[in-house]
């Protein structure tokens, strides 16, 4: 069997005519949905995600505000901004960017942020209405990766979905959202991680198996059921002499073996990655339509 591609940049066209739409509405009734993203610091990558997340906004025709403050930034100082932007009615959503600085309490920082503007659904207070089967926002990543399933047509329900990684961004919130009644779940879930004994006869048991590990090519056929659906999460950078920039992309999972075994799979690069910036600005859309009604 050679598995069929779930391509996230072909589920995130559609969801983005759908949020169009949502926009146009939210507009007619005076509202232009805004979305802030801070980043602290000059880390490479960060920058080119921000850079991302403002270039979408600006092309779905909403409010773009891309804060940027000095790597010295204290914490009082950005406190002070989650303050500022919590206070902005312009800004109806927002996000500080991770990894921060090592002298900044993360948690600290996300504690500050008010639950209603929270679009990373990383607030605890978030991350428990999700847990509970009342989300006011979900995750972006695992929320795109819901969204793939579901419009690709794939039954969840009843369905054995093994986890693999225990982060707070994919792991666990993928596990308490596969596992909730409803649309795209309903699943027996299992989670493993880099401390789990016989981790590949419990991935070889999966009806689908989610991937978020930060491990490149970790999961090879073997480790895998035939017919499973396979979501790839990882995207890590490993060394390439023959390709022109001596690096590239790979996921955690082999996908040269395992497309043979698996029904349906996600490359990476062109898989998941395009769908968290698209549930991000979802839920931004969202949190202008809970002000607005
Ligand atoms: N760093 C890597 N992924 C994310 C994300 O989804 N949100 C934020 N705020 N920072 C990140």
């Amino acid at each position: 069997m050679t598995a069929k591609l779930i391509l996230g940049k072909e589920v995130s066209e559609e969801i983005y005519g759908e949020l169009k739409e949502r926009i146009q509405a939210l507009k007619a009734k005076g509202t232009t949905p805004g979305l802030a993203v801070v980043l602290v610091g000059d880390d490479p990558a960060s920058q080119v995600y921000v850079r991302k997340k403002g270039e979408m906004c600006e092309s779905l025709g909403m409010k773009s505000l891309t804060v940027i403050m000095p790597e010295e930034t204290t914490q009082e100082e950005l406190l002070a901004k989650v303050a500022e932007l919590n206070a902005d009615p312009s800004i109806h959503g927002f996000l500080v960017q991770l990894p921060l600085p090592p002298h900044i309490d993360e948690g600290a920082v996300i504690d500050a942020i008010d639950p209603a503007k929270d679009v990373d659904c990383f607030h605890p207070s978030n991350v428990g209405r999700m847990l509970i089967g009342n989300p006011d926002f979900l995750p972006a990543t695992p929320a795109g990766v819901q969204q793939m399933l579901i419009r690709s047509g794939i039954e969840t329900a009843g369905k054995h979905v093994v986890v693999v990684g225990r982060s707070n961004i994919v792991g666990k919130p993928m596990a308490a959202m596969m596992v909730q009644k409803g649309k795209g779940a309903d699943c027996t879930v299992t989670i493993v991680h880099s401390r789990t004994k016989g981790l590949s006869e419990i991935t070889s048991k999966a009806d689908i198996l989610i991937v978020a590990i930060g491990k490149p090519r970790f999961i090879t056929a073997d480790m895998v059921a035939d017919g499973a659906v396979v979501i790839d999460v990882g995207t890590n950078r490993i060394e390439d002499p023959t390709h022109p920039k001596g690096s590239r992309l790979v996921g955690d999972v082999d996908f040269e073996s395992v497309k043979e075994k698996a029904s349906y799979i996600t490359p990476v690069p062109g898989g998941v990655g395009p769908m968290t910036i698209c549930m991000l600005m979802a839920n931004a859309v969202r949190a202008a339509e809970k002000v607005v009604g």
